[in-house]
């Protein structure tokens, strides 16, 4: 009897997006209308963020209903059916209960009845670490086709009396289909790095089982997110700019070789900073700050998802995806479209 090894069938594969979708609630929420409850100003936040404006949810609405949305229309690209997911893997420091995850209440809205459904918890590199995890399992031959989500309704875990926050953020999310390929195009690599000594610069104290919400803790209004903004500014350009150049390294290329770089959007400083030291143009940074705000783990494939079907993509463009948060955590993804 004779046996051979199928190495067709031992080759990893290559993970690709195959669609982006996204989705931001109709409520816009300016400068202007901020500075009518608390002592801002539209030109405070202009200069110091670069954000104009910001998404916020209805009453009704929760993170899982953007989730879906944005889920739905990567579906829609990709022509991929609910049925054929294999993975949802969702990134959110703002779901819609402690547990369980969003993502396993996304399986039920759009009836993806055959896959695993897990949340990651990494803060605004959260997407990042989900499509890490996706193009993981997808490689190894586990799956080949994933949802990956980053979904966030910070307006209600952000305290609306503290200026140095609650200027700084939105609500939206953005999704991606991730399918076993062959050939060239596709997630060419995927890096991410945790630092925990960092937790009290960047967290939320309430909410979880250190801190009950006792009626003191909620006087106290400690249970919101906080964050130690200047010392979070330097930390975030240094590991946004390692792990970017960490990633072209990775696959023998340079700074040149990148067509667009997708950074999180947190404030239009750290990504002028960050691409300052990269030596990026700016023609080459893709920006949306200025009308979203920070929405954590939305950022990224919320901008994806605007590049994508804004035109700005092309087939074999180098796109370098590139995010910085709570934890700490970072991470990068270098993607051949
Ligand atoms: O998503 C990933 C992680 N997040 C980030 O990457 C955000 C990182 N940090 C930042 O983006 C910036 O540090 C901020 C935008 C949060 C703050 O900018 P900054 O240039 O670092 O300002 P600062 O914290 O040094 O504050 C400067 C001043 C303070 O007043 P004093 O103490 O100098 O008198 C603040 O009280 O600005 C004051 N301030 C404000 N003034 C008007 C803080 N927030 C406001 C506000 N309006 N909304």
């Amino acid at each position: 009897m004779h046996c051979h090894l199928n190495v067709r069938e031992t080759v990893l594969k290559r993970a690709r997006i195959t669609g982006t979708g996204s989705c931001v609630p109709e409520k816009v929420m300016t400068n202007a209308d901020i500075e009518k409850f608390i002592d801002t100003s539209d030109e405070w936040i202009v200069t110091r963020t670069g954000i104009r404006e910001r998404h916020i949810i209805s009453d009704d609405q929760n993170t899982s209903d953007l989730a879906t949305t944005a889920a739905k229309n990567a579906m829609e690209m990709a022509g991929v059916t609910a049925e054929e997911i294999d993975l949802i893997v969702l990134g959110t420091i703002s779901a819609d209960y402690p547990w369980p995850s969003t993502a396993c209440i996304v399986q039920e809205n759009i009836g993806a009845k055959n896959a695993t459904a897990f949340d990651i918890s990494a803060a605004c590199s959260g997407f990042l670490f989900a499509l890490e995890n996706a193009v993981a399992q997808i490689k190894s031959g586990r799956i080949k086709k994933a949802l990956v989500i980053g979904a966030e309704a910070l307006s209600r875990i952000i305290d609306w009396e503290d200026r140095n926050t609650c200027v700084l953020f939105g609500d939206a999310a953005g999704a991606v289909v991730v399918e076993a390929v062959e050939g060239d195009r596709g997630i060419l690599s995927t890096h991410s790095h945790s630092d925990g000594s960092y937790l009290e610069l960047l967290y939320q104290p309430g909410f979880g089982t250190r801190h009950m919400p006792t009626e003191e803790a909620l006087k106290n209004r400690n249970y919101f997110l906080q964050m130690r903004g200047n010392d979070v500014f330097k930390v975030a350009v240094r590991m946004l700019t390692e792990v970017a150049i960490e990633a072209v390294e990775h696959n023998g290329m340079t700074m040149a070789d990148v067509d667009l770089f997708i950074p999180h959007q947190a404030n239009i400083r750290i990504l002028e900073a960050t691409a300052k030291r990269l030596k990026l143009p700016s023609d080459k940074v893709y920006i949306n700050v200025d009308r979203f705000g920070n929405t954590s783990a939305a950022t990224i494939p919320l901008a994806l998802d605007e590049a994508n079907r804004g035109g700005r993509l092309k087939e074999n463009d180098i796109i370098l995806l590139d995010a910085f948060g709570g934890g700490f955590t970072w991470a990068s993804a270098l993607l051949r479209w």
